[in-house]
């Protein structure tokens, strides 16, 4: 995810860039820059790092004049935080500049046909083919080049342009990511979202999907996806921009478990072509895959419980033994690993000190390495021999809801796409493939179908201590449940196999401590059931997660979650969703600091 803003009017441009940008900094902040327009000449200024670094390269702006321009502030999904990959991207003919918020899911096959055609690439990003599409179709009319470039394009992008022929006027193109125009008296803006425009105007215009308009200090102008023009109403913003800030959330946290659908969906749409699942990033790495002879994940927090819910698809699937070891462990393991181990290290950050020291110690020792990583040029990412990211976007809040859905997605493609080059997936494979292709739309139905959270959690949040149960891969997701509870309420809770329980810890349960029982995978549900009927027995409150058809779990239980039915291989990432809310409007009853939780780090980045 990252923030563009664009203004034109009156006023010199770049002060005010550089301000939208710094309201825009939790979108993205590993490289930044800004283009204006002095008359027909356009001044690009980029930096890696945070936007202060702009600042200090611009004197804050005084030393770029113009009255018009377009800012960008970065979180790198396709190429590493540098000044190059840095936005905005020029034309090679310097008469176009682009900044773009979302992924381009088709830019290597345009990437190779403008390089056919003789353009120079200066980046390693996706967005640079905008620019070079665009001067491609240009033949002086902007808006016919920018209605052709879209139509060449597939994914999300929230494109801000300005064209040299065009002084004073800034282009504003939206398809799947946010975009918002600021319409103020005597000059207009664009940006990724309200924050950056609430202090020059809290009048707004919300461009939908296919939609783009043409800005002047004067006039907006909007058009549909024909270029027709089209008229749409003004909104007035009521938020301030602290709120803003979280997109109208009262918390990052809650602004992250909501964007979980598209989060997911940026991690599989792109990798999923002509029914088959495409890593361009295995390409030279996949030919070893025969040889591999045990698969060991590991990781640390969250990372490590998505490793444990994706074990499952990957063992399943390619028929390899996987192992889920704590990164914590391994490193001191003396791990029996060589040539044919495939170390899977999974890391939001790429920054935590034991993950990284597991790496290093099992690479020394010959394993493969392959990375699931959120942050582009992290240490993980730099150390292992092939890293694939899961392009969920910053995430602020400290424990992580986004990120760990986003790496069991991309654990899902993997096994598909290594038991598809082991030839071991046989008829299945678009079941599978329509599967993944769904869970945005099933992790939205599990939000929508649990109204009644806030009501549970008034029921449940004055308990000292919570279990959750599950057998299979609903253990994996209680697993994560649990640490949600611990991590945002301080109440304990502790996840146990439910099959495990009465051999010792069912002594605990009373009726002080509330059961939510997963129960999801209908391979076991009648075991997870007769569980289910012993905590009952000895007094427990059981709080049940499964399908709203379930018409054994539904009279046995106390209080009911529910997900769609999806294969129980697939389902972690939905059912971990009504828990991540549980656990969440819990410790709001609380009165917790639920962005910052006391004691804990976004990463740990020391022993
Ligand atoms: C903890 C975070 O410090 O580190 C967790 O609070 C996270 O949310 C864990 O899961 C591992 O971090 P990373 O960045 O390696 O996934």
């Amino acid at each position: 995810m990252c923030g563009i803003v664009g203004f034109t009017g009156m006023q010199e441009a770049a002060p005010i860039l550089l301000d939208g940008l710094k309201k825009l900094e939790y979108r993205g902040y590993d490289s930044a820059g800004i283009a204006v327009m002095s008359g027909k000449t356009i001044s690009v200024n980029k930096v890696r790092g945070r936007i202060a670094n702009l600042c200090e390269k611009t004197k804050d702006g005084t030393s770029v004049p113009g009255p018009t321009g377009i800012g960008h502030t970065r979180w790198a999904t396709h190429g590493a935080p540098t000044e190059e990959n840095a936005h905005p991207h020029l034309s090679n003919d310097g008469r176009f500049a682009v900044v773009h918020n979302g992924i381009i899911e088709n830019y290597l096959t345009l990437r190779e046909e403008l390089l056919r055609d003789g353009y120079q690439f200066q980046s390693e990003t996706d967005t640079e083919v905008i620019v070079h599409l665009l001067e491609l179709y240009y033949k002086g009319n902007v808006r016919d080049a920018l209605l052709k470039t879209a139509n060449r394009l597939r994914g999300s992008y929230a494109l801000g342009v300005i064209c040299s022929d065009e002084p004073g006027k800034i282009y504003a193109v939206r398809e799947a990511s946010p975009l918002i125009l600021g319409v103020g008296i005597g000059e207009n803006y664009f940006a990724s979202d309200v924050t950056a425009l609430v202090s020059h105007t809290r009048n707004v215009i919300y461009l939908d999907d296919g939609e783009f308009a043409e800005l002047s200090g004067m006039s907006i102008r909007i058009f549909d996806c024909s270029g027709t023009e089209i008229r749409k109403k003004t909104t007035r913003i009521l938020w301030d921009v602290q709120a803003a800030e979280k997109g109208g959330y009262e918390h990052f946290m809650l602004k992250e478990i909501m964007e979980q659908p598209g989060a997911v969906r940026a991690a599989i749409a792109p990798r999923i072509k002509n029914g088959k699942v495409i890593f361009e990033e295995l390409g030279a790495f996949l030919p070893a895959l025969p040889d591999i002879r045990k698969i060991i994940i590991t990781a640390c927090g969250s990372a490590y419980y998505a490793g444990c819910a994706g074990r499952y698809a990957l063992e399943q699937l390619c028929g390899i033994p996987v192992e889920v070891e704590l990164a914590s462990e391994l490193r001191y393991l003396n791990p029996l690993v060589d040539g044919h181990t495939l170390l899977i290290v999974i890391s939001q950050s790429g920054e935590t000190a034991d993950t990284i020291a597991a790496l290093k110690e099992c690479k020394s020792r010959g394993a493969k390495t392959l990375a699931i990583v959120n942050v582009v040029g992290s240490t993980v990412a730099k150390l292992a021999d092939c890293t694939v990211y899961t392009w969920a976007g910053p995430e602020i809040a400290v424990a992580t809801t986004k990120g760990y859905t986003t790496q069991i997605a991309v654990l899902y493609l993997l096994a598909i796409c290594f038991a598809d080059h082991l030839n071991r997936l046989g008829k299945d494979e678009a079941a599978m493939l329509d599967t993944l292709q769904a869970l945005p739309r099933r992790i939205q139905q599990a939000i929508d179908m649990n109204p009644a959270i806030p009501e549970l959690a008034k029921k449940y949040h004055e308990n000292h201590a919570f279990f959750f149960i599950g057998r299979n891969t609903d253990y994996a997701v209680a697993l994560e449940g649990s640490l949600k509870m611990k991590e945002i309420s301080y109440l304990h809770a502790e996840a146990y196999a439910a099959g495990e329980l009465k051999h010792g810890t069912i002594a605990l349960i009373d009726e002080h401590q509330p059961v939510i029982a997963l129960c999801c995978n209908p391979f076991i549900m009648e075991k997870t059931l007769s569980n289910i009927v012993e905590v009952k027995s000895r007094g427990a409150e059981v709080l049940a997660l499964t399908f709203r058809d379930n018409q054994k779990i539904l009279p046995v239980a106390d209080d009911l979650l529910f997900i769609p039915k999806v294969d129980a291989l697939f389902s972690a990432v939905i059912e971990i969703v009504p828990l991540q809310l549980l656990a969440y409007y819990v410790a709001k009853e609380n009165g917790c600091d639920i962005d910052k939780p006391k004691n804990l780090a976004k990463s740990v980045t020391v022993e």
